[in-house]
């Protein structure tokens, strides 16, 4: 199955993607992972990004659109992927689309994550991640077994940059801007899915499955 976990920052899309990449077996894609590993390599590509990322500004579709262009074509995304964080403007889905299209491949479900804005700036606020591994935390919600350590790789755990507040801010502006008309988008196309979750980890997956399931059944 070929899936889009679509939602505002802090929304889960990371961590549900990890779930559903065991359940499944296919990967998960998410620009933003890419984009942080291309800053810490140094590339060109980072440098690039890092300027627009630090303001919590999209960077640029042009450079996105070929991160995923070549990443789906790779031999484990063959059976399906999952999407986090692409598409994120208009023209990233049509790219997608056409990609999509040129390859007979088709979309089966875009799952749009729903939240309070006031839980997203909890999640956010509370958000730590492992700069080792990059394994992520929550101090509310999802702790380490040992206070600010990760449990995979004993590293300390730190806020990412962009989770500070004056940057949160921007970001959840900008999601409004670019990316909330993809729920439309979707809707016109009969592929978007709301799903609620708020709530327990294991009930939020609970009807996230749920979804899932139903949509492969059709
Ligand atoms: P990206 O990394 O994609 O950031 P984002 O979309 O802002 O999403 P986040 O990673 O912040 O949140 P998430 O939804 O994955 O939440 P998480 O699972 O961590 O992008 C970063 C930047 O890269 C962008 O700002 C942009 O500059 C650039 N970029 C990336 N893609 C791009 C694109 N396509 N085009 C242009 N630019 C792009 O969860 C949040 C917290 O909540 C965690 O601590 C988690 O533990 C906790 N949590 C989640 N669910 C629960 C639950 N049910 N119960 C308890 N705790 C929970």
């Amino acid at each position: 199955m070929r899936i889009i976990l679509l939602g505002e920052p802090g929304a889960g899309k990371g961590t549900y993607s990890i779930e559903l990449v065991k359940r499944y077996g296919i990967p998960q894609i998410s620009t933003g992972d890419m984009l942080r590993a291309a800053v810490k390599a140094g590339i060109p590509l980072g440098k690039q990004a890092q300027e627009y990322m630090k303001k919590g500004e999209l960077v640029p579709d042009s450079l996105v659109i070929e991160l995923i262009r070549e990443r789906i074509k790779q031999d484990d995304a063959s059976k399906g992927f999952i999407l986090d964080g692409f598409p994120r403007t208009v023209t990233q889905a049509e790219s997608l689309e056409k990609m999509l299209q040129g390859l007979k491949l088709s979309l089966g479900m875009v799952l749009k994550i729903e939240v309070s804005k006031a839980l997203l700036l909890k999640r956010l606020s509370g958000r730590r991640v492992c700069p080792g591994c990059g394994t992520t935390y929550n101090i509310d919600t999802m702790r380490p077994q040992k206070e600010g350590i990760c449990d995979k790789c004993g590293r300390e755990i730190v806020q990412r940059p962009d989770d500070r507040p004056e940057t949160v801010e921007n970001r959840l502006v900008v999601y409004q801007k670019d990316t909330a008309p993809l729920i439309e988008f979707y809707e016109k196309k009969k592929l978007l899915r709301r799903v609620n979750c708020e709530g327990e980890f294991e009930d939020v997956m609970g009807r996230i499955y749920a979804a899932m399931e139903e949509v492969a059944k059709v």
